[in-house]
């Protein structure tokens, strides 16, 4: 989760550079710096915490025309000091190497180079990288550098600049980097979109194993054997007010009642009524091994994992396939491998989640189909699955707590399963025709749920101090228990379980005590006297019942001492909605409690670790 920003051009190195690290320290880090090459040496600035005091200290400085290079770290290796912060130079001070990753064999490579007279003065695994660089480098900053990656085993996503020679190399190997071209001799090199859009809609994405060195006169990616490689350039299309706040005090809340929006962008991007069958163009499995396939497995983490629970009953639903979904970290555990009858749907909004890209990669080895669904352009997920995928399209997800992306994985895999009924005969045209009908007026649904926000505020207000909360719900919103549960841990620090509501008499109940909120999402479906039954249990506790209810549902305000309403809608839009109270009450509960609701603690938005 570290942040990597480089640039050479015309432009103040030093207001460029922060301007790009403080775009990307949503991601989550502890510490920053930036190095500059000036005059024939490199000036390196750092800090621990805010990239806000590497600001100050360069207010007053100016480099233009220049190399540089900027990062922020969350540490993994060593602790957050100003010594592990980056950038990392070799013993000369010549060379300076910003990283995102991991390198496993670090402390072979220290003693290594310990022993050829290398002086290091950080705890972390990255610097063994200038340090082998510098000990490779005969005159040709590049060649030195594909050298040492030869060396390295792990991941990385890497700039190199050296004193006086005006290039910046950058590679990559698991971790993402992003060339942003500005025009002729200008660039703008990231880990993360969000710090380029500012200067450009143009960008190369880097592939593992490929090397870039950036001049005033161009740039050129190679692999680690110098073979020419090239892209297509993309189109970015996340404009900056796409990414700033845009008048609401977090970029959760933000994206909260984004919702509305990114619902109707999908639905209008993947509608095609004519031929009653959702668009999915990217999907690149033939008709005849879509039929053939005997079950999807489902990979994802956090969020990305209880949207792939609902995903399961979309698809064993509505497009009649066999469905499990699996913890990514897990699935590399288990035994079984899979076959070209197993259809692998990883599904993550950053696309670079370390857990999910592992066990894609275990997948597609077994020979298993793999698709993804994922929201990051580009990303290296979206470009490891072996038969396409689908884009959630709900534009930049700043919050580290998924909210847009949440329910944007929702709607898409349901479209996507309506779409898949269709290419097996699971499911009549009428019968999609009739679920896209009813589609069409989700957004205006989202807008309804959105609208009890005062009450939820309300109700945050009283329970902004409670220690501990439980999620309760059933079939698909099993899901939605799982989501509410882990949107108030991750925001507010308050401990909350989510499990199926018949869940609760095996143990949980013994928590019950007039202390316990207990948030239930009732949907008036075959489970809803079930569902009162637990309730009432919970009631008989003197627990406190928190519910999540349909605006037709003339019974629960008897038996819920706090009814949340959203419209009534099926099964399956219910899962979407039901999430957006949720969101909203736990966003309101941490903001009662003045936590940090963007950056939380301990956590960053892509775990690529
Ligand atoms: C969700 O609010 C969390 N930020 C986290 O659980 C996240 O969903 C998980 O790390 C997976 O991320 P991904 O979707 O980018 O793969």
């Amino acid at each position: 989760m570290c942040g990597i920003v480089g640039y050479i051009g015309k432009r103040d190195a030093y207001s460029t550079l922060i301007k790009g690290i403080s775009r990307i320290d949503y991601r989550g880090y502890d510490s920053a710096g930036i190095a500059v090459s000036i005059n024939g040496s490199l000036e390196t600035l750092k800090c621990v915490g805010a990239v806000s005091t590497l600001k100050k200290e360069t207010s007053k400085k100016n480099a233009c025309g220049t190399v540089s290079i900027g990062h922020t770290r969350w540490a993994t290796h060593g602790k957050p000091t100003k010594a592990n912060a980056h950038p990392h130079l070799s013993c000369d001070g010549k060379i300076a190497v910003v990283h995102n990753g991991i390198i496993e064999n670090h402390q072979a490579l220290r003693k290594y180079l310990i022993s050829e007279g290398h002086k290091f003065t950080s705890e972390t695994d990255t610097e063994v990288i200038p340090h082998l660089i510098e000990h490779l480098y005969e005159g040709n900053l590049e060649k030195a550098v594909a050298a040492a990656l030869k060396q390295l085993h792990g991941t990385y996503g890497i700039a190199v600049i050296r004193a006086g020679e005006k290039k910046i190399v950058a590679a990559r190997k698991g971790s993402p980097l992003i060339l942003g071209i500005i025009g002729k001799g200008e660039y703008i090199l990231a880990s993360d979109i969000a710090a380029i859009t500012e200067y450009t809609k143009k960008a190369d994405y880097l592939e593992d194993g490929e090397i870039c060195v950036l001049t005033d006169k161009g740039y050129r990616i190679t692999d680690h054997d110098d073979a020419p490689h090239s892209h297509i350039v993309k189109t970015i299309n996340w404009s900056v007010a796409a990414i700033e706040k845009q008048g609401f005090e977090h970029y959760m809340l933000k994206e909260i009642h984004e919702q509305p929006e990114t619902m109707r962008t999908i639905i209008a991007g993947k509608f095609d009524f004519k031929n009653k069958i959702p668009k999915f163009g990217g999907i690149r499995i033939t008709p005849l091994d879509l039929k053939n396939l005997d079950r999807a497995i489902i990979l994802a983490c956090g969020t990305s994992f209880n949207a792939g629970l609902a995903g399961e009953y979309f698809l064993e639903k509505t497009a009649g396939l066999k469905t499990e979904v699996v913890y990514a970290s897990e699935f590399l555990c288990k035994a079984e491998k899979l076959s070209s009858r197993d259809l692998v749907i990883a599904i993550s909004q950053s696309g670079e989640t370390a857990d999910t890209l592992a066990a894609l990669r275990k997948a597609n080895s077994d020979g298993a189909h793999s698709i993804g669904v994922v929201n990051v352009v580009g990303s290296t997920i979206a470009r490891e699955v072996n038969s396409g995928g689908l884009y959630i399209h709900v534009g930049p997800e700043v919050g580290v707590a998924s909210t847009k992306a949440y329910t944007g994985q929702l709607l898409s895999l349901f479209l996507f399963s309506l779409w898949l009924g269709r290419m097996r005969g699971s499911l009549k045209p009428a019968e999609a025709e009739a679920e896209m009908k009813r589609l069409t007026s989700l957004p205006a649904l989202a807008e309804a749920a959105l609208k009890n926000e005062k009450k939820i505020i309300a109700i945050a207000s009283k329970f902004k101090n409670a220690t501990n909360f439980m999620y309760l719900g059933r079939g698909i919103h099993y899901a939605t228990s799982l989501e509410g549960a882990l949107k108030l841990k991750e925001i507010s620090y308050i401990h909350a379980e989510g499990m199926p509501a018949a869940e609760m008499k095996h143990g949980p109940i013994a928590l019950i005590d007039k202390k316990m909120p207990v948030v239930f999402a009732v949907k008036r479906d075959d489970g809803y006297e079930k569902i009162i039954g637990n309730i009432e249990e919970v009631k008989a506790r003197k627990g406190i019942v928190i519910a999540i209810a349909e605006e037709s549902d003339k019974e629960i305000h008897k038996k819920a001492d706090y009814v949340i309403r959203v419209p009534d809608s099926t099964q399956e839009l219910s899962s979407m909605l039901f999430a957006i109270p949720l969101q909203l009450l736990a966003y309101h509960i941490a903001r009662f409690r003045k936590c940090e609701i963007d950056k939380p603690r301990n956590l960053a938005k892509s775990v690529t670790v």
